[in-house]
């Protein structure tokens, strides 16, 4: 029995095949390399000495997704599969929509057609919106997403909810990442973002290796300890052992019948700023990161970060490394692979 993963070539897809590869599992990706590259999943192998099967092929075909299934033995999907850049998602709602949402639909479609109703949905700290109250626990209230990447998670959620309501065959845990960052120890797989990234780890690392001047750091005026945004993040292998204990879960829920869609949060429970974000990344460097305040950008919060808890409880899992680890491994990362994957 294997397990599907789509998506599976990206930033935190390819660090869950690598951990689901040490656990035994059998691993085939789905992956149309729009925002991947092969190379990452060559590494796999490489890291882990084991091996995978790969399909180039678009969550939206159903024809290419049918033809995985025919050949393989799928007992339950991680979705990864999806764009995720949410100021890209303002300016092009549409393809977010069609291929966020329409291309889950045609997923769960072809999968319930081929008897198989286990799903892991890589879901967003986003779906909290500005969180009602923080630490976020998996009881805090959802919905209020400010911009369309964001409402294609929740309505991915919401979606799936309703299989279940409709089908209580289906076995269906939603994770809620808060920010992922870091990389595998070995540097040989990491974040390769498109162009200029949106995102403060790997704008930092960019700055660091050369490729960008200086680090804007948007706003210092929050109601946060040094005036900069507070966010959770969390290293992204921690990421990908949640979801080895969450395919464990499913096994779980397949075996007792699943009573409920099961919602975790992953993340460290602990806040870090803008700030300490940058001076943890100077004390790996050995020297000072360019830096200058920048007005506050559009759309951010000032405060985010989770309850773990449940996830601890639950799945009998969470986050075992801190901020300079993740600093440690992003840098590592960036340094040896300057150009990423060297995407042609
Ligand atoms: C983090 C902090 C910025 C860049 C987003 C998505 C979320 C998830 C993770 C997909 C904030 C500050 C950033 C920069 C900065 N993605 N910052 N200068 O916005 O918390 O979350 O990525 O699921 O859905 O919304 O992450 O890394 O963009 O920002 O000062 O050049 O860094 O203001 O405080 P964010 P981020």
């Amino acid at each position: 029995m294997a397990v599907l993963v789509t998506g599976g070539a990206g930033f935190i897809g390819s660090h869950t095949c690598v951990e689901l590869l040490n656990a035994g599992f059998e691993v085939v990706v789905v992956d149309n390399l729009y925002n991947a590259s092969e190379e990452s999943l060559k590494r796999v192998q490489e890291i882990t000495g084991k091996s995978l099967k790969f399909y180039q092929t678009d969550i939206l075909d159903r024809e290419g997704l049918q033809k995985v299934f025919d050949a393989e033995d799928i007992e339950a999907v991680i979705h990864f599969a999806g764009y995720k850049a949410v100021g890209e998602s303002v300016e092009k709602p549409l393809e977010y929509y069609y291929n966020n949402v329409t291309g889950t639909l045609i997923l769960t479609d072809v999968m319930r057609k081929n008897g198989c109703k286990s799903i892991v949905f890589s879901s967003s700290a986003t779906v909290y919106g500005d969180p009602a109250f923080v630490p976020i626990t998996e009881e805090c209230p959802v919905g209020g997403v400010t911009n369309p990447y964001g409402r294609t998670k929740f309505m991915i959620e919401e979606i799936l909810k309703d299989y279940y309501v409709a089908d209580h065959d289906w076995n269906i845990i939603l994770l809620r990442y808060f920010n992922p960052i870091g990389a595998h120890e070995s540097g040989r797989i990491g974040e390769d973002p498109k162009g200029i990234p949106n995102n403060l780890m790997p704008y930092v690392s960019q700055v660091a290796i050369g490729k960008l001047k200086s680090l804007g750091v948007f706003g210092d005026d929050y109601d946060t300890p040094d005036g900069t945004g507070v966010r959770d993040y969390i290293h992204v292998v921690d990421l990908a052992t949640g979801h080895v204990k969450a395919l464990e879960k499913i096994r779980e829920m397949k075996e007792n019948g699943a009573d409920e869609v099961k919602i975790y949060n992953l993340g460290t429970g602990h806040g870090v700023s803008v700030l300490e974000l940058v001076h943890a990344f100077e004390k790996v460097l050995g020297r000072p990161l360019p830096y200058e305040i920048k007005p506050r950008r559009a759309g951010d919060i000032a405060t985010c970060y989770a309850d773990p808890s449940k996830a601890k409880r639950e799945l009998h899992w969470e986050a075992t490394r801190n901020i300079d680890d993740m600093c440690r491994d992003s840098w590592n990362w960036q340094s040896k692979n300057p150009e990423g994957y060297d995407r042609d």
